[in-house]
């Protein structure tokens, strides 16, 4: 099968790869999709890590392609398959277990030895990833809040409540790239995200610093995504306490808020920081962004704190989906 390298350059099979990942999105996915310049970051460039993409084509069609993503920091046995996608027409004919064996090789021939990736539970990737070895290592559910519906006056009473008990704390807000003074800080709550729940993945915490940070937000300006972000500080010691963001392409001509990582530091739980700042920063973009209509966030099923968070903001269940994990080696 003609399987070819995509290049992470403008090539037009970038923007065919992109046609084929949007045809099999509308088939399977009722959430958000990547716009040209994302998926270009995150799947063909690598989002701050080595990817490397390859597509079928067909009469200068694609048909099918996946994305590989290679840790350089961490995680270095690891190949995380970004994408592996065939057009809904194409499928049921080998075409994505010819794909996948062309990911194996490139992984295991970089040494590679855990391959993890992710669909959601009851669709034709877990159906596939089943059937070709993989096992569900770890489970997540994927919600909605519908801004549209909220509330901006229990959310204010609730963010009102929620700060009472976090009043030892500040917030420092920022829109798009974070100044460089915070890299550092946003190195800490990263690493605080290691915490989040990971179930049976074979895989190790995450490695920041600040130059990682600034190639990260490097990358998401590229990416053509925006956020709105919130550091929470201790007042007293100056301390960084916790963090949120909200990534949006700029105007959300989707409708789509994604709720990226919020992170509460271990010697500051329990003061419902968490809670305040995804209010404060859900409240603020009802007013700052009118066209988001609906925003997003993944949870693993087993973070409680998490999960209480969002139903109580209203939060609701669209669906679940499954990481899924093989060691080639042993298969
Ligand atoms: C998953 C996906 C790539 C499979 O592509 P494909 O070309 O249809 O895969 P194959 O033809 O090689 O299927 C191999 C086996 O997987 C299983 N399988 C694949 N799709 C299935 C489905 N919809 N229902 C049940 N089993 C399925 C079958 O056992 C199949 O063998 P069979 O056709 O001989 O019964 C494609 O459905 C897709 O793009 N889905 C959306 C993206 C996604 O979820 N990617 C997977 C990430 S792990």
């Amino acid at each position: 099968m003609p399987i070819l390298p995509v290049p992470a350059t403008d090539h037009p099979l970038v923007a065919a790869f992109h046609a084929a990942y949007l045809a099999a999105h509308r088939n399977d996915d009722p959430g958000p999709a990547m716009s040209l310049s994302h998926f270009t970051t995150a799947s063909i460039t690598g989002w701050y890590e080595r990817a490397e993409a390859y597509a079928d084509v067909r009469d200068g069609r694609v048909t099918g392609g996946y994305s590989l993503r290679f840790p350089t920091r961490d995680n270095t046995h690891v190949a995380l398959i970004d994408l592996l996608v065939v057009v809904p027409e194409a499928r049921r004919r080998g075409l994505g277990s010819a794909l996948l064996a062309h990911a194996t090789e490139r992984a295991t021939g970089q040494g590679r030895r855990v391959l993890i990736a992710e669909a959601e539970s009851e669709g034709p990737g877990s159906a596939f990833a089943r059937a070709r070895g993989f096992t569900p290592a770890t489970t997540e559910t994927r919600q909605v809040l519908d801004l549209r519906a909220a509330d901006r006056d229990r959310f204010a009473a609730m963010l009102a409540e929620a700060r009472e008990h976090a009043a030892d704390y500040e917030l420092e807000v920022w829109r798009g790239d974070a100044p460089e003074h915070l890299y550092a800080d946003l190195a800490l709550v990263y690493m605080g995200m290691n915490d989040a729940p990971i179930g049976d993945l074979d895989m190790e915490d995450s490695v920041w610093d600040a130059e990682r940070v600034r190639a990260a937000e490097r990358e998401q300006s590229g990416s053509g995504l925006t956020g709105r972000q919130i550091i929470a500080r201790h007042r007293a010691t100056g301390e960084v306490a916790g963090y949120t963001s909200i990534k949006y392409y700029p105007g959300t001509p989707d409708g789509w808020g994604r709720q990226a990582d919020t992170v509460v530091l271990r010697p500051h739980r329990g003061r419902r920081l968490g809670m305040t700042l995804k209010l404060a920063n859900a409240l603020a973009l009802l007013d700052e962004q009118p066209a988001m209509r609906r925003l997003t966030t993944w949870n693993a099923t087993s973070n409680a704190h998490m999960l209480a968070i969002n139903d109580l903001m209203g939060f609701r269940p669209l669906d679940t989906w499954h990481e899924w994990q093989v060691s080639p080696g042993n298969a």
